[in-house]
Protein backbone atom coordinates (compact mmCIF):
# COMPACT_ATOMS: atom_id res chain seq x y z
CA UNK A 1 0.00 0.00 0.00
CA UNK A 2 2.91 2.67 1.25
CA UNK A 3 4.47 1.48 -2.19
CA UNK A 4 1.53 2.00 -4.01
CA UNK A 5 1.00 5.53 -2.96
CA UNK A 6 4.65 6.46 -3.60
CA UNK A 7 4.29 5.24 -7.06
CA UNK A 8 1.36 7.67 -7.75
CA UNK A 9 3.12 10.96 -6.41
CA UNK A 10 6.24 9.88 -8.00
CA UNK A 11 4.47 9.01 -11.90
CA UNK A 12 2.64 11.84 -11.69
CA UNK A 13 4.98 14.67 -11.05
CA UNK A 14 6.63 12.87 -14.72
CA UNK A 15 3.78 14.43 -16.63
CA UNK A 16 5.24 18.15 -15.75
CA UNK A 17 8.55 17.45 -17.52
CA UNK A 18 8.36 18.57 -20.90
CA UNK A 19 10.81 18.52 -24.20
CA UNK A 20 14.36 20.42 -23.54
CA UNK A 21 13.99 20.72 -19.70
CA UNK A 22 16.40 20.83 -17.38
CA UNK A 23 15.79 18.14 -14.65
CA UNK A 24 16.81 18.18 -11.33
CA UNK A 25 16.85 14.24 -10.19
CA UNK A 26 16.11 13.75 -6.59
CA UNK A 27 16.95 11.18 -4.11
CA UNK A 28 14.88 8.49 -2.71
CA UNK A 29 12.23 5.61 -3.01
CA UNK A 30 9.31 8.01 -3.72
CA UNK A 31 11.15 10.11 -6.77
CA UNK A 32 12.69 6.78 -8.33
CA UNK A 33 9.09 6.09 -9.39
CA UNK A 34 9.60 9.49 -11.38
CA UNK A 35 12.93 8.76 -12.75
CA UNK A 36 11.83 5.20 -13.84
CA UNK A 37 8.96 6.97 -15.47
CA UNK A 38 11.23 9.54 -17.36
CA UNK A 39 13.30 6.53 -18.65
CA UNK A 40 10.07 4.85 -20.41
CA UNK A 41 9.55 8.77 -21.53
CA UNK A 42 12.92 8.99 -22.85
CA UNK A 43 12.95 5.48 -24.44
CA UNK A 44 9.79 7.08 -26.48
CA UNK A 45 11.65 10.18 -27.48
CA UNK A 46 11.64 12.57 -25.08
CA UNK A 47 14.84 14.85 -24.72
CA UNK A 48 15.85 16.55 -21.55
CA UNK A 49 19.22 16.63 -19.23
CA UNK A 50 19.09 15.31 -15.82
CA UNK A 51 21.03 17.17 -13.31
CA UNK A 52 21.22 13.91 -10.57
CA UNK A 53 21.13 14.72 -6.27
CA UNK A 54 23.28 11.76 -5.56
CA UNK A 55 25.29 8.81 -7.17
CA UNK A 56 22.80 6.90 -5.89
CA UNK A 57 20.29 8.60 -8.78
CA UNK A 58 23.28 8.93 -11.38
CA UNK A 59 23.99 5.53 -11.67
CA UNK A 60 19.81 4.66 -11.76
CA UNK A 61 19.43 7.99 -14.45
CA UNK A 62 22.48 6.43 -16.14
CA UNK A 63 21.07 2.61 -16.26
CA UNK A 64 17.92 4.24 -17.57
CA UNK A 65 19.64 6.24 -20.59
CA UNK A 66 18.44 9.63 -18.96
CA UNK A 67 21.16 12.30 -20.82
CA UNK A 68 23.08 13.48 -17.49
CA UNK A 69 24.30 17.21 -16.79
CA UNK A 70 26.79 18.89 -14.12
CA UNK A 71 25.14 21.49 -12.09
CA UNK A 72 28.02 24.08 -13.19
CA UNK A 73 26.85 24.06 -16.65
CA UNK A 74 23.56 25.40 -16.37
CA UNK A 75 22.26 28.90 -14.92
CA UNK A 76 19.16 27.36 -13.79
CA UNK A 77 17.22 23.81 -13.64
CA UNK A 78 13.71 24.14 -15.31
CA UNK A 79 11.97 21.55 -13.07
CA UNK A 80 13.35 19.28 -9.91
CA UNK A 81 11.71 16.29 -8.64
CA UNK A 82 12.60 15.06 -5.06
CA UNK A 83 11.44 13.23 -1.81
CA UNK A 84 11.25 14.52 1.38
CA UNK A 85 10.72 12.99 4.91
CA UNK A 86 8.21 15.25 6.42
CA UNK A 87 6.31 18.33 4.84
CA UNK A 88 4.54 20.81 6.70
CA UNK A 89 1.45 22.99 5.80
CA UNK A 90 3.85 25.85 4.34
CA UNK A 91 5.74 23.44 2.58
CA UNK A 92 8.75 23.53 4.22
CA UNK A 93 10.50 20.22 4.81
CA UNK A 94 13.18 17.85 5.83
CA UNK A 95 14.81 16.31 3.87
CA UNK A 96 18.14 14.31 4.07
CA UNK A 97 16.94 10.36 5.35
CA UNK A 98 18.84 9.79 2.53
CA UNK A 99 21.84 11.39 2.95
CA UNK A 100 21.77 13.49 -0.04
CA UNK A 101 20.61 16.84 1.27
CA UNK A 102 23.69 18.63 0.40
CA UNK A 103 23.52 18.54 -2.97
CA UNK A 104 19.69 18.27 -2.96
CA UNK A 105 19.11 21.47 -1.34
CA UNK A 106 22.21 23.28 -3.72
CA UNK A 107 20.02 22.13 -6.82
CA UNK A 108 16.66 23.12 -5.35
CA UNK A 109 18.07 27.13 -4.52
CA UNK A 110 19.35 26.88 -8.24
CA UNK A 111 15.56 25.21 -9.54
CA UNK A 112 12.86 27.21 -11.06
CA UNK A 113 10.56 25.17 -9.79
CA UNK A 114 10.59 22.18 -7.11
CA UNK A 115 8.40 19.61 -7.17
CA UNK A 116 7.81 17.09 -3.99
CA UNK A 117 6.89 13.85 -4.29
CA UNK A 118 5.79 11.62 -0.77
CA UNK A 119 2.78 9.72 0.64
CA UNK A 120 0.51 10.58 2.98
CA UNK A 121 2.32 9.50 6.05
CA UNK A 122 4.79 12.20 5.76
CA UNK A 123 2.55 15.20 5.93
CA UNK A 124 2.51 17.17 9.69
CA UNK A 125 1.30 19.92 10.90
CA UNK A 126 4.69 20.71 12.58
CA UNK A 127 7.86 19.73 11.46
CA UNK A 128 10.52 17.55 13.83
CA UNK A 129 8.78 14.14 14.86
CA UNK A 130 11.53 13.34 12.03
CA UNK A 131 15.06 13.57 13.18
CA UNK A 132 16.87 16.69 11.54
CA UNK A 133 19.40 15.41 9.53
CA UNK A 134 22.59 18.07 9.38
CA UNK A 135 25.82 17.03 7.29
CA UNK A 136 29.30 18.12 8.96
CA UNK A 137 32.46 18.10 8.25
CA UNK A 138 34.49 15.35 10.12
CA UNK A 139 37.36 17.96 11.70
CA UNK A 140 36.12 17.82 15.01
CA UNK A 141 32.94 16.16 14.76
CA UNK A 142 32.58 15.47 18.27
CA UNK A 143 33.02 18.84 19.42
CA UNK A 144 29.80 19.67 16.67
CA UNK A 145 27.86 16.82 18.12
CA UNK A 146 27.36 18.65 21.54
CA UNK A 147 27.38 22.14 19.88
CA UNK A 148 24.03 20.89 17.86
CA UNK A 149 22.64 19.27 21.53
CA UNK A 150 23.34 22.53 22.91
CA UNK A 151 20.36 23.94 20.67
CA UNK A 152 18.14 21.57 22.65
CA UNK A 153 18.20 18.43 20.69
CA UNK A 154 19.59 14.78 21.03
CA UNK A 155 21.89 13.99 18.16
CA UNK A 156 23.54 10.97 17.04
CA UNK A 157 25.67 10.24 14.47
CA UNK A 158 24.36 8.42 11.59
CA UNK A 159 26.07 4.86 11.03
CA UNK A 160 25.73 2.53 8.26
CA UNK A 161 26.67 -1.41 8.61
CA UNK A 162 28.54 -1.06 11.82
CA UNK A 163 30.93 2.14 10.64
CA UNK A 164 30.22 5.85 10.20
CA UNK A 165 28.20 6.89 7.15
CA UNK A 166 30.21 8.74 4.40
CA UNK A 167 28.11 11.43 2.77
CA UNK A 168 28.85 12.22 -0.88
CA UNK A 169 30.79 14.83 -0.19
CA UNK A 170 32.84 13.08 2.32
CA UNK A 171 31.33 14.60 5.10
CA UNK A 172 29.37 12.63 8.59
CA UNK A 173 25.51 13.34 9.03
CA UNK A 174 24.22 14.13 12.45
CA UNK A 175 20.76 13.05 13.16
CA UNK A 176 19.05 15.56 15.76
CA UNK A 177 16.31 14.69 17.81
CA UNK A 178 14.00 17.90 18.26
CA UNK A 179 10.68 16.99 18.72
CA UNK A 180 7.96 19.49 17.33
CA UNK A 181 9.91 22.29 15.71
CA UNK A 182 7.69 24.95 15.93
CA UNK A 183 10.27 27.82 14.20
CA UNK A 184 12.11 26.15 11.91
CA UNK A 185 13.57 29.24 10.10
CA UNK A 186 14.89 30.65 13.67
CA UNK A 187 16.49 26.84 13.82
CA UNK A 188 17.94 26.86 10.94
CA UNK A 189 19.98 30.08 11.60
CA UNK A 190 20.73 28.94 14.60
CA UNK A 191 22.34 25.64 13.39
CA UNK A 192 23.67 27.27 10.67
CA UNK A 193 26.00 29.39 12.88
CA UNK A 194 28.09 26.39 14.58
CA UNK A 195 31.19 26.27 12.47
CA UNK A 196 31.67 22.60 10.97
CA UNK A 197 28.25 22.62 9.64
CA UNK A 198 28.25 21.95 6.25
CA UNK A 199 24.45 21.96 5.77
CA UNK A 200 21.28 21.89 7.22
CA UNK A 201 18.29 19.31 6.22
CA UNK A 202 15.39 22.12 6.96
CA UNK A 203 14.22 23.20 3.31
CA UNK A 204 12.56 26.32 3.78
CA UNK A 205 10.65 28.40 0.78
CA UNK A 206 12.31 26.05 -1.33
CA UNK A 207 9.24 23.70 -2.36
CA UNK A 208 6.73 24.84 -4.81
CA UNK A 209 4.44 22.54 -4.95
CA UNK A 210 3.85 18.42 -2.67
CA UNK A 211 2.31 15.77 -4.60
CA UNK A 212 0.64 13.66 -2.29
CA UNK A 213 -0.05 9.81 -2.68
CA UNK A 214 -2.78 8.58 -0.73
CA UNK A 215 -4.75 5.71 -0.49
CA UNK A 216 -7.82 6.91 -2.58
CA UNK A 217 -5.50 8.89 -4.42
CA UNK A 218 -3.09 11.88 -4.93
CA UNK A 219 -3.53 15.45 -3.59
CA UNK A 220 -1.39 18.54 -4.45
CA UNK A 221 -0.64 21.02 -2.30
CA UNK A 222 0.71 24.13 -3.16
CA UNK A 223 2.07 27.60 -2.10
CA UNK A 224 -0.47 29.94 -1.42
C1 LIG B 1 17.49 12.01 0.59
O1 LIG B 1 18.56 12.57 1.23
C2 LIG B 1 16.22 12.51 1.20
O2 LIG B 1 16.12 13.88 1.29
C3 LIG B 1 15.05 11.92 0.49
O3 LIG B 1 14.56 12.77 -0.48
C4 LIG B 1 14.03 11.62 1.50
O4 LIG B 1 14.66 10.87 2.52
C5 LIG B 1 12.83 10.88 0.96
O5 LIG B 1 13.13 9.58 0.66
P1 LIG B 1 12.03 8.48 0.47
O6 LIG B 1 11.19 8.89 -0.68
O7 LIG B 1 12.82 7.21 0.21
O8 LIG B 1 11.27 8.38 1.76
Amino acid sequence: MIEEMKRKAGEKAAEYIKDGMVVGLGTGSTVKYTILKLGEMVRNGLEIVGVPTSRRTEELARSLGIKLGDLNDYDSIDITVDGADEVDEKLNLIKGGGGALLREKMIAYASKYEVIVVDERKVKEFLGEFPLPVEIVKFGYRRTLRNLESLGCRAELRMKDGEIYITDNGNYIVDCKFGKIEEPEKLEREIDRIPGVVEIGLFINLANEVIVGKKDGIEIMRKS
